[in-house]
């Protein structure tokens, strides 16, 4: 439960979607990225960190804090997602850590992020050096999606060295007064993504072998701390030449995000934002041709679907929506299944330019039937598109002259 909002209220900050303690080895946590090794008292004042190398493994700069989990401040009761402190960046302060990287990998970067007091807070993450055309992407941290006041972000970024560079998580200054003020950030990971090669669709997956979409099925995306699979990892909204967390897929939205999240075993994205936030794909079509788009749309089994309770003014059960668009069609599937069902939509067009863009979204805002507020959606996954070239294959032609 979040009572925050205007500066000086209460706000508890509960640990709801508790995290197990991720191994070291290779994709996970970065050196002291829960913040547990604790920063050297002589460079402190008070909760003040003062030595810019004060914290094992971190650099910081600016008003940054170090916070016990569990301490009052400013009339709140903190708690922190992983183990029991993390660091709260102040107005124009960062952190940051060296990372050593491979020349044109891949890396998608998760940590866990809080908003104190401003309405609106934003950070940006960057890593230099980068490649020379990287602005730093910022994330707005404006909407708490979650019950427990604490989201899990991505991020991603190629490497644009062999070696080391830094990670750098800066709260930018958004013209509030006092310079304390900021996000509370723990848990820094790391995962080295790949992306799928052509054809993109594993065989049995119940994709096909010619189909278009890169990670159509969703099984690369960015880390997800073992044991906080159910909580899921925002992919924030990105410029269309950033580098996206969820590889071949990007996040079209003004400041609202989606959730990578583990159903069952299986990765997929759940739609939290309503028509706010589309999941968007773009691939290469020839003109006129036949496609086929195909997609599943299920629940996170976290008590979303309770919405098919509710009816229309026509008495009929709304439930949840996934609207579909892809050149000039567009379809939407219901869903009302209270776990461990999938519909399967499909959408039928006619590409019609040479870039085609596959676009999902939840027709519908919905938070969870718990009372908490906490926003959820419907979820989608193995979707693909196929295009046939625009002339009918030998088989179908001669179907057509027989009738
Ligand atoms: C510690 O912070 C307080 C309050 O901001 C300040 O008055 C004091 O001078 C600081 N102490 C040191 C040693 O910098
Ligand atoms: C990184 O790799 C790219 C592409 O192979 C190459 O053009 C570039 O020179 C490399 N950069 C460095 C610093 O090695």
């Amino acid at each position: 439960m979040v009572i925050n909002g205007a500066r000086g209220r209460v706000a508890l900050l509960l640990l709801v979607c508790a995290a197990a303690r991720p191994a070291f080895a290779g994709d996970g946590l970065l050196q002291n990225g829960n913040f547990e090794y604790a920063p050297d008292g002589s460079q402190m004042n008070g909760t003040r960190v003062t030595g810019p190398h004060a914290i094992p493994n971190w650099e910081s700069t600016g008003f940054v804090e170090y916070i016990d989990s569990g301490t009052t401040q400013g009339g709140m009761v903190l708690s922190v997602p992983e183990g029991a402190h993390a660091v709260r960046l102040g107005v124009d302060s960062s952190v940051r850590q060296q990372l050593s990287v491979t020349n044109g990998s891949y890396y998608s970067v998760t940590f866990s992020a809080a908003r104190t007091c401003a309405q609106s807070e934003k950070l940006r993450l960057s890593v230099i050096p980068g490649h020379d055309d990287d602005a730093p992407n910022e994330l707005p941290i404006q909407t708490v999606y979650s019950t427990s006041g604490w989201d899990s972000y991505s991020w991603a970024f190629i490497a644009a060295q062999d070696g080391a560079v830094t990670l750098v998580i800066h709260h930018a200054d958004d013209g509030v007064d006092d310079p304390a003020c900021g996000p509370i950030i723990d848990a820094v990971a790391i995962k080295t993504l790949t992306i799928p090669n052509p054809p993109y669709s594993q065989d049995g997956s119940g994709g096909s072998k010619n189909d278009l979409l890169r990670n159509g099925g969703f099984e690369e995306g960015p880390y997800m701390i073992p044991g906080s699979a159910a909580c899921g990892v925002l992919v924030p909204p990105m410029d269309e030449d950033a580098v996206s967390p969820l590889p071949g897929w990007m996040v079209m939205s003004y400041s609202k995000a989606v959730k990578y999240v583990d159903v069952s075993g299986t990765r997929a994205v759940e739609l939290v934002a309503g028509v706010e936030a589309a999941l968007v794909q773009e691939v290469e079509t020839v003109p006129g041709a036949d496609c086929r788009m195909e997609f599943s749309v299920g629940d996170a089994g976290d008590g979303c679907a309770a919405a098919c309770d509710d009816d229309d003014a026509n008495g009929n059960g709304i439930g949840m929506r996934v609207t579909a668009a892809a050149g000039e069609a567009s379809t939407s599937v219901a869903h009302c299944s209270k776990g461990g069902r999938w519909e399967r939509g499909v959408l039928e067009f006619k590409a019609v330019e040479s870039r085609t863009r596959v676009v999902l979204f939840s027709a519908g805002y919905h938070t969870r039937s718990d009372g908490s507020g906490t926003l959820c959606g419907p979820v989608v996954d193995d979707v693909s598109l196929v295009c046939a070239s625009s002339t009918p294959p030998p088989a179908r032609r001669r179907l057509l002259r027989r009738r």
